[in-house]
């Protein structure tokens, strides 16, 4: 484990950029990277962004997909994650508007939305790279504890625990985190060619514990990681506690 989160930050940039530099892309095979919202990748898209400003990456030749985004938040609203990842990442990076996804919580047609997310991934995959963090309840994208594992992109519920948690982004009023989210599915994520999980602080010791301790179950969402052989895992010590 590493000392803290900003460690946590620093090294999975470096691995993130070295990622993409290695690979060899052209205009109709772009490194494609699966990105996450959240407290924890921050410290990467900070590290990330002084790579770049260093030199030492470009996102020309990357297309991201984000893993999920909320329902009913107009991309303005400034904790919709459209508004979040413009914010923390996107704008400043040399990645340009068309290259970077979200599913769109405001469609009319949310289940059409969630095929058409899901087909998009289809035709650009596999992603090269799917970074990570995990909910207190073990949660992986939007994927709630009970999840089936064999899920795809779809409309979902977001559990109390969940609600509770990210109030601090909506006033710390539980009732105004929205009910659903669009969210990639267990099986989605699990088709990328490699999956960089970050799991920063005590609260998260029990989520990574089940990660990579437990048995593989729907009650632990982040779990299913055990299924797929490539999977790194970056941590900080007060995560290990309950190893
Ligand atoms: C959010 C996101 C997840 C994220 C998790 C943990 O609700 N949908 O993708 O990994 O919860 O968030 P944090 O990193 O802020 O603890």
């Amino acid at each position: 484990p590493l000392a803290d989160a900003e460690q946590v930050g620093h090294r999975a940039a470096r691995h993130i950029a070295t990622r993409i530099r290695e690979f060899a892309p052209d205009e109709q095979r772009p490194f494609v990277l699966g990105l996450p919202t959240g407290s924890t990748p921050l410290p990467t898209y900070r590290a990330l962004i002084r790579l770049h400003r260093a030199g030492a990456v470009s996102f020309r030749h990357v297309l991201t997909f984000n893993m999920d985004e909320y329902v009913g938040l107009p991309q303005a609203h400034p904790q919709s994650y459209h508004a979040v990842m413009q914010a923390q990442l996107f704008r400043h990076l040399d990645l340009p508007r068309h290259r970077h996804h979200l599913p769109d919580g405001m469609a009319g047609d949310l289940h059409a939305e969630c095929r058409r997310y899901e087909a998009l991934l289809a035709q650009h995959g596999p992603v090269q790279l799917f970074l990570a963090g995990v909910g207190r309840n073990g949660h992986l994208a939007f994927n709630e504890p009970g999840a089936p594992l064999d899920s795809r992109t779809r409309v979902v519920s977001l559990s109390e625990a969940t609600r509770r948690a990210n109030a601090r982004f909506f006033h710390d009023t539980p009732e105004r985190v929205p009910e659903r989210a669009l969210t990639v599915g267990l099986a989605t994520l699990l088709e990328a060619e490699e999956i960089v999980l970050l799991v920063t602080g005590a609260h998260k010791a029990r989520a990574l514990q089940a990660a990579v301790e437990g048995p593989v179950s729907p009650q632990w969402p982040v779990s299913a990681l055990q299924r797929h052989p490539n999977t790194l895992i970056f941590c900080d010590h007060a995560a290990t506690r309950a190893l």
